[in-house]
């Protein structure tokens, strides 16, 4: 609802954002999950978002997006409204410039999910209040931060290690390619022919200080890693699903590919999951996979940013 001039704090993509705006939320976020798991003092007031209120606009399904919005919103006492844009206005031809604008009077900080990346960039180039990306093809940035305060709570720092991407170069490994080069950790990424990942974010990242290897071979990829993640061969709304099977069988990670990583190589799945394609169960099980822990990130990295998104970001203001 802020009437204010100043640009919002959208949250459209990792490479936006500097590495310092970068360590600050995922500090946020550490914050806020040990003062939930009772870790620190709780916060004074423990509500700082209360009378503040979240739109999440949510157009193809979601499992973790939406549940750990809603309830991260909520835990810092705002409130939340979910708005399925078919059921919108929009659905019968309203136009994101009035929608973003009508929103803007209402909400203060909107979550998009959408399966056309133009319309994330349309509703904030739009929107007077804050607006995150909750996923797009192209991008899936909020996913990037739940994945790095995971591997620094079991691994510690990013910088300087590696991590193999296995599989698609789809928007999780777009959004992984531009947090490589801003948090200063090599990327290997193995991908067969036509899926690369996204040309434009290879480039900005090399040009932007990134250490990428693009390779076709999984084993070149994951040779001593540290990390090596993968997600679904076939992302909302890609159509030629039995194609992808056939041409993505040799990128399944089984414990014989995670034995080439390091020997303390961690396992990381934004889910959902198939197991049996994308990753066999004996990896996806191990002691090596930490998915669930990446999930429940989801909620604290999230709830860090939406406290940076709305100016809160001094957590030492609410402490008693
Ligand atoms: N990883 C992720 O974004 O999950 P959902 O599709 O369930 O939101
Ligand atoms: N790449 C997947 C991620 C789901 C969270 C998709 O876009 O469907």
């Amino acid at each position: 609802m802020s009437m204010s001039s100043s640009t919002p704090r959208h949250f459209l993509d990792i490479k936006d954002h500097s590495a310092e705006t970068l360590r600050h939320i995922l500090k946020i976020a550490a914050q806020v999950k040990a003062l939930q798991k009772g870790r620190t003092q709780p916060l004074h007031p423990k509500t700082p978002l209360a009378g503040r209120s979240l739109g999440l606009m949510m157009s193809q399904p979601s499992t973790r997006t939406r549940v750990s919005f809603e309830v991260g919103m909520k835990q810092l006492g705002g409130t939340v409204s979910v708005l399925s844009p078919s059921d919108m206005q929009l659905g019968r031809g309203e136009t994101i410039a009035d929608t973003a604008r009508v929103l803007s009077r209402f909400l203060d900080v909107i979550v998009l999910r959408t399966g056309q990346d133009t319309n994330l960039r349309e509703l904030a180039k739009w929107s007077s209040i804050p607006v995150i990306n909750g996923l797009t093809p192209v991008s899936h940035p909020i996913q990037i931060l739940a994945d790095i305060l995971t591997f620094e709570e079991h691994r510690g720092p990013v910088e300087g290690r590696t991590f193999a991407w296995v599989g698609d170069g789809n928007n999780v490994a777009t959004s992984f390619i531009e947090a490589s080069a801003r948090l200063g950790f090599s990327l290997r990424l193995a991908t067969p022919e036509g899926f690369n990942p996204s040309e434009t974010a290879v480039k900005w990242a090399r040009e932007n200080g990134g250490n990428i290897t693009l390779t076709r071979d999984p084993h070149e990829a994951v040779k001593g890693a540290d990390a090596i993640i993968t997600d679904t061969w076939v992302s909302m709304g890609d159509k030629d699903a039995e194609r992808r099977h056939q041409i993505f069988r040799p990128y399944h990670v089984d414990e014989a590919l995670m034995a080439e990583a390091a020997s303390d190589a961690i396992f990381l799945h934004c889910l959902p999951a198939h197991i049996g394609e994308e990753v066999s169960e004996a990896v996806f099980e191990s002691d090596a996979s930490v998915v669930f822990d990446e999930a429940e990130n989801r909620l604290h990295s999230q709830k860090g940013l939406l406290l940076w998104c709305l100016g809160h970001d001094d957590l030492s203001s609410h402490t008693a």
